[in-house]
């Protein structure tokens, strides 16, 4: 018998050029990675080919001599020949281009898409240089709104199915289709159903005409207005790779990039439309403090900052508290963990606002990256939030993994979420009862666990027992103090080491915070007190407490009981974000001097004595730790509202005050 092993690469000529190509690769893709590009609208990598549209049609020979086909939907194949270049291909497709614009209106001088649209574009390498058509256009009301954030040109519309491939393929919201038939065919909504999807901004972003464009960027600037930088979206843990757009030193877009290990080009649209907080006329952009008549009155940063420092320099060290810090940039983290335990000597310190899972877990588990969660064949275990709310282009990249790549996924929760319908196993447990199911689940699922019957648990334990198995771990809610997670977590590393770990907490940079030591009981690096306090201190630090300090829990519960002279709200606003609203408000009631440093007068800093006014995102530069322990950078890109500054230097100000560096 023949071997029949496939070969690891094909061998084909493009323009007369031989190049390298690896089995299945679509003809579209080998030439644009040798350096060919080939014009295209229905075409997206990261989605099903459709070959809808014909602009990339080519002349390909494979042996039968050359014919036209479209590159996008023919993998290479041996001793292929391609012609992009030849006089039949260039026919072709500055015809296609031409029956485009048979009804594409003339809106290129007031349409968002004009300067960077592919059909502007191509129009000019490929098309025809004027029309032969004088018949009416077809007309269409516009714009219609199809959400709160999309409004719909049908008449600019190319029939490209990109929108729609998205809202049902990638993101499984099909609320968008085709309509009609003919030339009245029209992507359009259901009656009475708007297109509710989380991200719907990504088919606004993929449009390759302006017929989807955004309301908050509609006529707000043309492309030739934006400068740019690349960042990493901070609303969420899962730390996107985005461009921030501006105009006028004003935020106007941000955009997906593709990255590879992260979101692949997707944003939500929580991340994508979130910029305009930070163009808000509610930013600070001056301190304020409590002034003699008791009203919070704009002061200069030198008598805010001296209050300031003077209330931490007179507190003795257990009697401070600081809470939040997930905003703040790592180098903004690290110089607070620094003044906070390396200056003042507090270990009182906690990131994370009752809503997480204990540092020591999230940091001591063997850690999974997107990646390695998502490979195919593998199951998943979650353990954790609704992954669509909290963490949403997690789960996209889930909803991928499941629907093309074979992956399994178990969950384990209180009640039913976004990843149930995904799960091949939805094991809805009684609240707290997580750790028992998972380890019914480990001895084999042979008996009722969690208010679950052994007939629900068998078929789980069997999918655990194949593949790589990879975990999801975070809180499922706040009701529950997560100790069950933290606790199931533990039963698998023990009966699985080499099971991985990706955590699911949600807070922006909380992972960069932990890993610079804003919790209790750790230093920077990830160290314990006991470990690294000796090493910090011969290093330069002043202090560097030797006892475990009190978390956010116990921070507010000191500040209620009177316990504590300063509590430091660092981008935290418990009063409207912490679980227990009681406890919260009477803490910030109960401590003798409150600072916060905020963009925004929440309702915590209203409360405050000195609020310090903090510069945001695109702001500084810097950089964040996504959920996977990605370090990845964040530019500034326009400067802060009024006096703002950065957290890092309100840190550094305030120590030099009290007299360290
Ligand atoms: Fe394609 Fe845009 Fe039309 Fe959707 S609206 S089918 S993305 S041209
Ligand atoms: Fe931003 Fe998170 Fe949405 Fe990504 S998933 S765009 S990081 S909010
Ligand atoms: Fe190939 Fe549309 S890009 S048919």
């Amino acid at each position: 018998m023949s071997d029949t092993k496939a070969p690891e690469t094909v061998i084909l000529t493009i323009n007369g050029k031989e190049v390298e190509a690896t089995p299945g690769e679509l003809v579209i893709d080998a030439a644009e990675r040798t350096g060919t590009y080939i014009p295209r609208f229905c075409y997206h990598p990261r989605m099903e080919p459709v070959g809808m549209c014909r602009m990339c049609v080519v002349e390909i020979d494979t042996g039968r001599g050359p014919a036209l086909q479209p590159a996008c939907m023919i993998p290479v194949a041996p001793d292929m020949v391609v012609d992009t270049e030849s006089e039949v291909t260039k026919k072709a497709q500055d015809g296609i281009l031409e029956f485009l614009l048979i009804n594409h209106p003339l809106d290129c001088p007031v349409c968002d898409k004009g300067g960077e649209c592919p059909l502007q574009d191509q129009t000019m390498s490929y098309g025809p240089g004027e029309s032969r058509m004088v018949e009416e256009k077809r007309h269409f009301a516009k714009p219609i709104p199809i959400s709160d954030l999309v409004d719909l040109d049908r008449e600019r519309c190319i029939l490209c199915d990109r929108c729609t491939r998205f809202a049902k393929d990638v993101a499984g919201d099909a609320l968008i289709h085709f309509i009609d038939r003919g030339n009245q065919t029209q992507v359009n909504t259901f009656p009475d159903h708007p297109f509710a999807s989380y991200f719907s901004g990504n088919t606004v972003q993929i449009c390759p005409v302006g017929a989807l464009t955004a309301s908050p960027y509609r006529f707000k600037a043309r492309p030739w207005d934006l400068d740019q930088v690349e960042s990493t979206c901070t609303s969420c843990s899962v730390g996107c790779r985005v461009v921030v757009q501006s105009t006028r030193n004003e935020i106007v877009r941000y955009s997906g990039v593709d990255v590879d290990p992260v979101n692949w080009g997707w944003l939500c649209d929580k991340g994508r439309f979130d910029f305009q907080a930070a163009t808000s006329e509610d930013r600070l952009g001056a301190p304020l403090v409590r002034a003699a008549g008791g009203e919070l009155a704009p002061a200069t940063w030198g008598v805010a900052l001296k209050q300031a420092a003077t209330a931490l320099r007179d507190a003795e060290p257990g009697r401070i508290g600081v809470i939040g810090g997930a905003r703040l940039t790592n180098e903004s983290a690290y110089a607070w963990a620094k003044l906070a335990k390396g200056v003042l000597g507090t270990d009182n310190v906690d990131a994370q606002l009752g809503d997480g899972l204990p540092a020591e877990v999230v940091l001591g588990l063997p850690r999974a990256t997107i990646d390695e969660v998502c490979a195919p064949g593998g199951t998943v275990l979650v353990l954790g939030p609704d992954l669509k709310e909290e963490l949403p282009v997690l789960f996209l990249r889930l909803r991928h993994a499941v629907t093309r790549d074979k992956v399994s996924v178990i969950e384990v929760a209180p009640r039913r979420s976004s990843v149930s319908e995904l799960a091949a196993a939805s094991l809805v447990c009684r609240p707290g009862a997580e750790a028992e199911v998972v380890r019914a689940l480990l001895a084999g699922g042979t008996a009722a666990a969690g208010g679950l019957e052994a007939e629900a648990l068998t078929a789980a334990a069997a999918l655990l027992q194949r593949g790589p198995v990879t975990v999801v771990l975070g809180r499922a809610n706040l009701a529950d103090r997560g100790d069950c997670v933290v606790a199931a977590a533990s039963a698998i590393h023990e009966a699985h080491p080499q099971v991985k770990f990706l955590s699911a907490l949600r807070r922006s940079n909380v992972h960069g915070a932990l890993d610079m030591g804003l919790a209790p009981g750790l230093l920077p690096g990830r160290a314990s007190l006991a470990d690294a306090g000796g090493w910090f201190r011969d290093a330069g630090w002043a202090n560097a407490p030797s006892e475990r300090g009190l978390d956010a829990t116990g921070i507010l519960q000191a500040a209620a009981g009177g316990k504590l002279d300063v509590l430091v709200l660092l981008g935290a606003d418990p009063l409207a974000d912490f679980p227990d609203a009681g406890l919260a408000t009477k803490a910030v009631a109960g401590a003798r001097t409150v600072i916060a440093v905020d963009q925004f007068l929440t309702a915590s800093a209203q409360q405050a004595d000195v609020v310090l006014a903090a510069a945001g995102y695109a702001e500084v530069d810097g950089s964040t730790t996504n959920l996977e322990g990605r370090v990845s950078a964040l530019h500034r890109k326009v400067t802060p509202p009024g006096t703002a500054r950065a957290d890092w230097m309100i840190a550094h100000e305030l120590a030099r005050l009290i007299g360290h560096d």
